[in-house]
């Protein structure tokens, strides 16, 4: 239970304002919300000034070794030197990959290739090739503050249905995050990202979602595309969640890999994609605060 503020006593947020100035108002909102029976925030969720200008500066390694793998990605080599690459880099400029020992597991960054949706372990022994399509998911540690995106990358020349399945992905999550505005509802940008997959014949995994990050590598609320439009969590401004669908080509059934408990592939063996971006809720919209 939340110790309820009096309208004179310093606001939760840090502000050091009287909460009658900064945050009363915007928490009666939600409460109404709330008694109409939406699910709302919790106050761990909503970041303040401090909060977002760490997340943001953790971001900036987060896309700094996006685009690095992506100057030096080619056919012929393995993924563990992507790792060596996202290691170094992250290090150099001062950040932790968050991956690494997370959970027990045991790399930089995961690094999943056509059939694998996610969690991908690099390896000395994956040699990429011409065709393929990798998923690159780099996250961040900087001053304890976290950050967390992929992209894919295509290498050499892809066919036409493999592209298709990487551009129409990153679509879904252009919509989605379209659809994140505050006083909305998580279900508005899940509708928006299913609907697209949907419309162009694809599938979107359903196990695992995007999730709120910034303090830790994975807060609440977990972000489904799934969902439907006025529904799941209100969206308020000063949250920070992830938007990373992974759209199979074919079936939306999955599994993970037993031999190292992490890696996950699609059920019948058609390629997955995905893209993820990291969202902060303003006042008026959204901001990507990396990609
Ligand atoms: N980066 C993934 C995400 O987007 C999480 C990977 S967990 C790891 O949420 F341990 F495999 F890195
Ligand atoms: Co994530």
């Amino acid at each position: 239970m939340l110790k309820k503020l009096g309208r004179n006593d310093k606001c939760w947020c840090g502000s050091k304002r009287k909460y009658k100035q900064c945050h009363q108002a915007f928490d009666e909102k939600i409460e109404r919300i709330a008694q109409q029976g939406h699910p709302v925030p919790e106050r761990e969720m909503i970041k303040n000034a401090d909060q977002i200008a760490g997340i943001r500066q953790s971001a900036k390694i987060n896309i700094a070794v996006l685009d690095h793998v992506g100057q030096n990605i080619h056919a012929g080599m393995s993924t563990e030197e992507i790792d060596q690459m996202v290691y170094e880099l992250t290090t150099k400029m001062g950040g932790i990959p968050a991956p690494l020992h997370y959970d027990g597991y045991p790399k930089s960054v995961c690094t999943s290739i056509n059939n694998q949706v996610c969690h991908g372990i690099p390896s000395k022994d994956v040699i990429l090739k011409e065709g393929d399509i990798i998923n690159v998911d780099a996250s961040t540690i900087l001053n304890g503050y976290y950050s967390d995106s992929s992209r894919m990358y295509c290498i050499g020349d892809v066919g036409p249905e493999k592209k298709r399945l990487v551009e129409v992905t990153k679509e879904c999550v252009q919509l989605g995050l379209e659809a994140v505005k505050p006083w909305g509802f998580l279900g508005d940008m899940g509708q928006a990202v299913h609907d697209h997959a949907f419309a162009n014949g694809y599938t979107v995994v359903r196990e695992i979602g995007g999730h709120g990050v910034g303090l830790a590598f994975h807060e609440d609320p977990w972000v489904s595309y799934n969902s439907k439009r006025g529904e799941e969590m209100l969206i308020v401004p000063g949250m920070i969640f992830t938007i990373e669908p992974m759209v199979n080509m074919g079936r939306v059934e999955i599994y993970v890999d037993e031999a190292n408990d992490w890696t996950v592939y699609t059920e019948d063996g058609k390629p997955s994609a995905q893209w993820e971006i990291m969202v902060l809720v303003t006042e008026d919209g959204a901001e990507v605060l990396s990609y």
